[in-house]
């Protein structure tokens, strides 16, 4: 890693271990230009990159035509308003109602380390890990100060991105648009791929091509959602899991988004992601400051496979926090599908019983223990204990779990409030909403307005009380709608274009806050399944509850989808039972239990309603899950088979990083009719050294693995399943 600057070129060189990325001062002006990112390359000046020498020039040699310059130049930070028609990265709104911003070198710093960005969630490194460029820029007509914020890492082929807005005037100025990365490239043959969804079926993978004009993703439903999702790559079109060119771009937030790529008439690409610009608008009083969130960008010439595993570096490395992302996660069972609202305190301790005799670890208490919560159109807020349900009281519940040997977790919906509550009828201002307009409910549930301090401590205090009541190990922190009727009673008239991002920033700091006072608590993050599974909350969670869809086969595209950016280690992953309740499918138990060892393993069932041949598989599985989760958490992922792409069946692999172990899971989907066995390709390994299979007597060298491949036979039905172990044979 090293971050250079040659002052005789006014060029900036950025590099990780296998990636360049050239910066230019263009012109006596100071344009901040884009040059390169790719694969690593030797040299700096490579300024003709952004083809000034061709026509129309630059504005000090040809100033008739400065806005054809502008129209085309590729710009680190595009302004708006003043020739540049392309996608702005920054617009604002002035006192006067102008809104032209044009942004030109001012100075810069390179450190070493990375600093961090002011109540957001970002990447961390030590000194020794990574470096930092700063590059700040002004509109002088403004008073408007930019700092272009990029880091790079030793470990990792990862550059971060990330801004600052400084009002450095005398007026106030309102942010209407903030991209936190801007990156003009030339298109060659990529594809644009994101994740798409919906609720129980997350972070489906989804290619298009980019045509002329502006394609994009985004989410403006207040969380990053499970529609669309903060990711985005740009595939060329001959890219494989291990081959060709792919750029990552993922945004370390929780809010909304725009995630954009605009072809324009030269066939340049300008890609960008940031906070989205629909009701965003941010008063800068003078002398303050906004900082916009991170992105991380991955260029891996080795195809989407690489990619994935430079974000599972990154993300194990240096964004989870937690004191539980080297450790192994209890098993957990979780009561929501067992029992929905229908439970008491027999029938957890009935549930724990039996989960102890099976090898599960810690009982997690869900939904309905607290306030008058019989279903879901009450009582969100109240964070009393239900003593009507929990008789006894919470204290003699997780005394009574955790006597019987397992950990106690429970369940909060923090940011909620129902109409049917103690809390609303106190305190109905207390909602998100407008003013003399009734709000959507969504859920039969409003949203809490916590970008209020008194709503915040209530949260905090509610939240907080409880855990100091008893002895809980874990949270589940749901989110169960979006945002609508944006309006806040705090937020004046200029201000109310500020509360989706406020709200981000409340839950972060909350989350925070909690974290501090609960330094060893593990906190899985959820909202209604996996619409908050994004990098910002793995900040401060270390594992994200990955979907309300359950059902191994629709889980194979749900991992897959999330798995091309988030380690194995951070996916939330169940056994349920079947017919399962989402789709209801029916398939072998085994294969739930094997799908949901790619993730951090737990049930969520009756245990005491299972039936005997399923029940007994729990105690294998939960010893396989003890025998695999070090792989599993610390390994490196291979993608081999997607049963999305071909309908019949799935494969990948974990392989530890010193290559001595390799775990490889195959899912056989739908069952071919005289059809050859199969041959897998495993990938990764040693060439020169030797495997043996777990179960089987034959040794093979790791190059007849990888190229020859391993022969798996047709199992009998569908939805069949196996793990393969393979270890190194010493010596
Ligand atoms: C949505 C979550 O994803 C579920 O697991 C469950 O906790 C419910 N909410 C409870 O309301």
């Amino acid at each position: 890693m090293n971050i250079v600057f040659d002052e005789s070129i006014g060029v900036f060189k950025l590099d990780t271990s296998n990636t360049s990325y050239l910066i230019g001062i263009v012109d006596e002006e100071g344009f901040v230009g884009h040059l390169y990112y790719g694969p690593y390359i030797s040299d700096t000046d490579i300024a003709y990159l952004a083809r000034i020498n061709e026509n129309p020039f630059v504005p000090s040699a040809n100033n008739r035509d400065r806005g054809s310059f502008l129209d085309t130049f590729p710009m680190e930070m595009p302004g708006s308003n003043v020739g540049d028609y392309r996608e702005s990265a920054i617009e604002i709104e002035d006192v006067n109602g102008h809104t032209a911003v044009s942004l030109l070198y001012k100075g810069h710093r390179i450190r070493n380390g990375k600093p961090k960005l002011t109540g957001l969630p970002a990447t961390f490194g030590a000194e020794e890990d990574c470096m930092t460029l700063e590059i700040d820029t002004i509109d002088k007509t403004l008073g408007l100060e930019v700092t272009l914020r990029y880091s790079v890492f030793k470990d990792v082929d990862v550059i971060t991105r990330s801004c600052s807005v400084k009002n450095v005037s005398e007026t106030t100025v309102f942010l209407t648009r903030i991209s936190s990365m801007s990156l003009d490239m030339d298109q060659e043959d990529y594809r644009l791929l994101t994740l798409h969804g919906s609720w129980a079926r997350e972070r489906h993978m989804d290619y298009r091509e980019i045509g002329y004009g502006r394609t994009n993703v985004g989410s403006f439903r207040g969380e990053s959602s499970h529609q669309e999702h903060p990711f985005m790559a740009l595939v060329s079109e001959k890219a494989t899991q291990e081959t060709g060119r792919v750029y990552g771009f993922n945004f370390v937030y929780s809010g909304n988004f725009l995630a954009q790529v605009e072809k324009n008439q030269f066939d340049n690409l300008r890609v960008q992601m940031g906070i989205h610009p629909k009701n965003f608008k941010f008063e800068i009083c003078p002398g303050e400051v906004f900082t916009a969130p991170e992105v991380t960008m991955v260029c891996s010439d080795k195809g989407l496979g690489y990619m994935s595993r430079t974000y599972h570096d990154l993300y194990r490395n240096h964004l989870i926090r937690s004191p539980y992302k080297e450790k192994e996660r209890p098993i957990l069972i979780n009561n929501w599908e067992a029992t929905y609202f229908d439970f008491d305190t027999d029938k957890l301790l009935s549930i724990a019983r039996e989960a102890k005799d099976a090898g599960i670890e810690m009982l997690v208490m869900d939904d309905g223990w607290f306030g008058n919560r019989n279903d879901d159109n009450s009582g969100l807020g109240d964070w009393f204990v239900n003593e009507k349900k929990l008789h006894g009281g919470l204290k003699y519940l997780v005394d009574e779990v955790n006597k019987l040997g397992l950990k106690f977790g429970i369940w909060f919906e923090p940011e909620m409030i129902s109409p049917d509550s103690a809390l609303y009828r106190a305190h109905p201002d207390w909602a998100i909403a407008i003013p003399d307009r009734t709000p959507c409910r969504l859920r039969n549930q409003f949203v809490l307005d916590i970008t209020r301090a008194e709503v915040r401590e209530y949260i905090y205090r509610s939240v907080s009380d409880i855990l100091h009541s008893a002895n809980i190990e874990y949270v589940k922190w749901d989110m169960n709608r979006q945002l609508t009727d944006l309006g806040s009673v705090s937020l004046g008239k200029e201000n109310q274009g500020e509360l989706s991002h406020r709200y981000v920033l409340a839950v972060y700091e909350l989350q925070e806050r909690i974290l501090c006072e609960f330094p060893n608590l593990l906190l899985e993050n959820c909202s209604g399944g996996g619409a908050r599974f994004d990098p910002g909350m793995l900040y401060y969670s270390p594992q994200i509850w990955c979907s309300d869809d359950t059902d191994a086969i629709e889980r194979l595209s749900i991992q897959e989808g999330t798995a091309l950016v988030y380690p194995l280690s951070s996916i939330g992953a169940h056994v349920s039972v079947c017919p399962n309740h989402t789709v209801g499918r029916v398939t072998p138990f085994e294969t739930r239990g094997n799908v949901a060892l790619a993730g951090t393993f737990g049930y969520e069932l009756d245990i005491t309603k299972l039936p005997k041949e399923e029940r007994e598989l729990i105690p294998i599985q939960t010893a396989m899950y003890h025998k695999y989760n070090k792989l599993v958490r610390e390994g490196d992922y291979y993608r081999i088979a997607s049963y999305a792409e071909n309908h019949l069946y799935d494969c990948y692999e974990v392989i530890s990083k010193d290559k001595k172990e390799v775990l490889v899971t195959y899912v056989q989907v739908l069952n071919q009719p005289n059809s050859h066995s199969r041959i897998i390709k495993l990938a990764g390994l040693n060439p020169n050294m030797r495997y043996r299979e777990e179960e089987g007597e034959i040794i093979y060298y790791g190059d007849t693995l990888m190229h020859a491949g391993i022969q798996i036979q047709n199992m009998w039905g569908d939805f069949q399943s196996k793990l393969i172990h393979f270890t190194m044979v010493e010596g």
